[in-house]
């Protein structure tokens, strides 16, 4: 099992400390933290595995904004988030760019989460297979690759998937794509035993439940063996 925490744009290197000091993963999990950019290096002082929340297809050159892969290594950073649903749709990023920048992680050996979900309209619209077929389709397949299911309804809505509807739709994933997938949408500590007891989720994916180091641990506890 995989437990990822994505710290979103939370917590600074002061904050980052003080979450090290009281967090103890689990033995037995796959336990990695997203922190912002700033973050990474007190994270992985810290003794976390640490990915980054996103990277950039170009190990350098003109992109304002942007952090490379050998940014991150030289930081000690194991992989990044990549096309989480925040980027595609607050800022504009694409499936193909997603894929670029999934496959240039993956050939430097960084691990890579690659984020997928559909919104309400396209789940209420029947959308749903083909939203997650199209942003499946460009994605490298790499064995350090593994999707995330992130129904955009569910993130900080409180409003879980059911474990049904997570089923369903890393079952249809996993037919598109032979990698663990994730689920990621409004976990806490009272629902993450549930949902990770489906036969297809392989872990989660959590946001601001992974903010304080007792709920997240909560969570890493539940899909310890
Ligand atoms: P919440 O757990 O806050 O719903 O966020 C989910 C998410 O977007 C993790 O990447």
């Amino acid at each position: 099992m995989l437990i990822a925490a994505n710290w979103k744009l939370y917590k600074t290197q002061a904050e980052t400390r003080t979450f090290c000091a009281e967090f103890q993963p689990p033995g037995g999990v796959d336990v990695v933290v997203c922190p912002p950019f700033t973050s990474l290096a007190a994270a992985v002082e810290g003794g976390l595995t640490v990915f980054a929340q996103n990277v950039h297809w170009a190990d350098e050159g003109a992109f304002t904004g942007e952090i490379s892969v050998p940014m991150l290594k030289e930081l000690g950073v194991a992989g990044s988030l990549v096309g989480h649903s925040e980027r595609r749709q607050l800022f504009g990023e694409t499936d193909e760019g997603t894929a670029r920048r999934a496959e240039h992680a993956l050939a430097a050996s960084l691990r890579v989460i690659a984020c997928v979900g559909e919104t309400e309209q396209e789940r209420e619209a029947g959308e749903t297979e083909a939203v997650l077929a199209r942003q499946v389709a460009p994605l490298p397949r790499h064995p350090d690759l593994v999707i995330a299911y992130e129904p955009v309804w569910a993130i900080g809505t409180g409003k879980t998937a059911t474990p049904e509807i997570a089923q369903e739709a890393h079952a249809y994933i996993k037919s598109l794509i032979d990698a663990p997938v994730l689920y990621g949408g409004s976990v806490k500590p009272d629902n993450a035993a549930e949902l990770l007891s489906q036969p297809a989720v392989d872990g989660a994916l959590v946001g601001g439940a992974s903010l304080d180091p007792d709920s997240f641990g909560a969570i890493c506890r539940a899909a310890a063996p």
